[in-house]
């Protein structure tokens, strides 16, 4: 799906719940951050620039209004995709992502990579679609997600990003779920060995 028909489809559900997540979850940002699937720049509203060193922002597709805007600190675009991230490990003290692993082709590779550049001292900050707890939905979403797929230009609606948090080496510190259980928000560290 474009990034302008997915604000316009996200418009109501932003309006009422997601805002609200990302004006608690953004502004914990610090340090050198890494935003993940920066889209239209939803969370650039809400950094508290003060404590952000700079900002690297990575998505295949970096829209024109996203590079041309004027940043408070040094910032970098890198249109790739996350799951071959080009930075040294332990690169950033922040990484945030907010709807994007239900459309990243290979998520778990993107999850790790995560957990690769994140400092074993840093933090993940995320909000995910997911699939909810509730399976008696689970069939019907399994039925309609290759549908779903090819009308949103790969966004799935089964990922268990939850699940595949842990699974890539990141252990969930906080984590709320709303939206009906279709939407995860928190916070993740790095698992340090021994
Ligand atoms: C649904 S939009 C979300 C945009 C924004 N983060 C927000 O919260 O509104 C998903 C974004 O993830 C990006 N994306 C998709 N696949 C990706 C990948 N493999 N690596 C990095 N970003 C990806 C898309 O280009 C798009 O900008």
């Amino acid at each position: 799906m474009s990034v302008p028909v997915f604000d316009a489809f996200m418009y109501p559900l932003e309006a009422v719940s997601l805002r609200r997540r990302r004006r608690r979850l953004i502004p914990r940002a610090s340090g050198r951050v890494l935003e993940v699937g920066i889209g239209s720049g939803a969370n650039l509203p809400y950094y508290r620039w003060e404590q952000v060193e700079s900002l690297t922002m990575v998505d295949p597709t970096i829209p024109l209004g996203i590079r041309d805007q004027v940043y408070p600190v040094p910032v970098s675009f890198h249109p790739l995709s996350v799951e071959e991230l080009p930075f040294p490990e332990a690169s950033f003290d922040t990484v945030v992502f907010t709807l994007v692993f239900c459309s990243v082709p290979d998520n778990r590779a993107g999850l790790r990579e995560v957990a690769r550049v994140v400092k074993p001292a840093g933090q993940v900050l995320f909000i995910e679609h997911v699939l909810p707890p509730a399976t008696r939905l689970h069939g019907v979403m399994h039925a309609i997600n290759p549908y779903w797929r090819r009308v949103s230009s790969g966004c799935n609606i089964i990922r268990k990003t939850d699940e595949e948090l842990t699974a890539a080496g990141l252990r969930i510190g906080e984590m709320e779920r709303f939206g009906n259980g279709f939407l995860i928000a928190g916070r993740a560290s790095r698992i340090v060995p021994g």
